[in-house]
């Protein structure tokens, strides 16, 4: 496959200049400084396995391909918040401040964009950093400008795209959704059911730029999002970057299936207390947030194959907004389950884990992935990139896969495929040629 060298700087716009942008700005900044490692990220630590076992060859992914490397970065955020990097980093609380401070002068130069924002979608935040405008139409022009212009002023070659707002109330794609045309008309005439994120997503695809959603908006799965990223030969992902809770599900129910031990329920609570926890406290939020965590396990497990393990479960997830945790999440697993004979037996997972500092190794990924796919003329949407995500997109019909060793597989085949590569199989009869 003809892949495109990675030259010069690469773009990094962030809708959204919060928890997670900033921790992921700041720990690229400290990882180029060798101040920190950037744990969690497989682009940068992960290796590829080439050939046949017996070859021995497993070259670390960022020699292997070629991705941007992590000084080409160049960050661009918009936010409805005034505050630049390093006030936003520090409102946020991630970071310690002997890391915020190493890094102070470089945060500081990343001043957000005025963001568009249209309150009633996201009804918890009141923000004053915002573009005025006639109609939604016009909202797009402006973020095409700021995109060009970004990349002008920064002697950028290309950008890529990762969303790192806030989440939006739960919405659907209604008829203004269906094509390029529909979508644009709606544009002009300001339509209500058109989202803020679906008016960065358009800017974005109108630019070519690639873009990956990490949050449970539908900004990007809506059929004139998928022709607009066809015809531009633009390659895009999404959505809900896949940490905690989900993660966790994602690694513990494949293994269960794997033995065939059954399920009878699985109860998942959460406390939060960051902003994002404060805007899942308004139940509209909440609910794009359920239906996109609720997916998981039925199609982990299928029911409809294995109706005698998995045909009655009970699948409860609760998320509450409680303050004094800041980023600091906590998520409790009750899993109800049976072994042989149909016996009881329980399992408790109790994860105390930082939200942001498992979502900024994904925020880096996708923007390093999506910009390669994007020099290998890959278009449209990027299953395989389907392992950072809580609800995959998928290119057809098709449920995508949500278990991630079956996840990770798809994604390293496809970096195979770029290198011109053959498919790994498990089968083992290599050994024996
Ligand atoms: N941290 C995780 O583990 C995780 C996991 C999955 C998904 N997410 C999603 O990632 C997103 C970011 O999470 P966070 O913890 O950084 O939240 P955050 O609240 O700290 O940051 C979100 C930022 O987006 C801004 N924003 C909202 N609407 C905007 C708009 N229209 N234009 C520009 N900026 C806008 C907000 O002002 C805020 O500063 C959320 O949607 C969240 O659900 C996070």
């Amino acid at each position: 496959m003809d892949i495109q060298p990675a030259r010069g700087k690469l773009a990094v716009l962030l809708p959204g200049l919060g928890a997670v942008a900033t921790t992921f700005i700041a720990g690229v900044m400290l990882a180029r400084r060798g101040i920190g490692v950037p744990v969690g990220s497989l682009s940068q630590l992960g290796t590829i396995r080439l050939g046949k076992r017996d070859e021995a060859k497993t070259p670390k992914i960022s020699d292997a391909l070629p991705i941007a490397k992590l000084d080409q970065l160049e960050f661009g955020a918009w936010d409805l918040f005034e505050d630049d990097a390093y006030a936003s980093a520090k409102h946020a609380n991630v970071l310690k401040p002997e890391h915020l401070e190493a890094i102070k002068e470089e945060l500081l130069q990343i001043k957000p964009m005025k963001a568009v924002f249209y309150p009633e979608f996201v009804k918890r935040l009141h923000g004053t950093h915002v573009k005025t405008g006639p109609t939604k139409a016009d909202m797009v022009e402006q973020l095409r400008a700021d995109i060009r212009n970004f990349i002008r002023d920064k002697g950028c070659d290309r950008a890529v795209a990762v969303w790192c707002g806030s989440t939006e109330i739960y919405t659907e794609p209604t008829a203004p959704h269906a094509t390029i045309k529909t979508f644009e008309r709606a544009l002009v005439d300001s339509h209500p059911a058109i989202t803020n994120s679906q008016m960065y997503a358009w800017a974005l695809l109108k630019e070519k730029v690639p873009f990956a959603n990490g949050s449970p908006n539908v900004a990007l799965d809506f059929p004139a999002a998928r022709e607009l990223a066809r015809l531009n030969e633009v390659p895009i992902c999404g959505k809900d970057f896949k940490t905690g809770q989900t993660l966790m599900k994602t690694i513990i129910a494949p293994g269960l299936k794997a033995r065939m031990i059954g399920i009878r329920g699985w109860y998942s609570t959460n406390i939060l207390g960051n902003r994002d926890g404060e805007v899942l406290d308004d139940p509209d939020s909440f609910r794009a947030k359920e239906v996109s965590k609720l997916g998981v396990l039925e199609s982990v497990l299928k029911p409809k194959e294995h109706p005698e393990l998995y045909g009655n479960i009970t699948h409860k997830i609760r998320i509450d907004y409680y303050p004094p945790r800041g980023d600091d999440k906590e998520g409790w697993d009750n899993i109800d389950i049976f072994g042989w004979m149909g016996y009881p037996m329980q399992m408790k997972i109790d994860f105390l884990c930082r939200d942001s500092i498992l979502a900024a190794p994904i925020v880096l990924d996708l923007a390093l992935f999506i910009d390669l796919a994007h020099r290998a003329g890959m278009r449209d949407t990027q299953e395989w990139l389907g392992f950072y995500f809580k609800s995959p997109m998928a290119l057809t019909e098709r449920e995508p896969d949500h278990d991630l060793f079956l996840q990770l597989k798809t994604l390293k085949n496809t970096l195979r495929w770029m290198l011109g590569g053959e498919a790994i199989n498990e089968l083992g009869a290599d050994y024996y040629e």
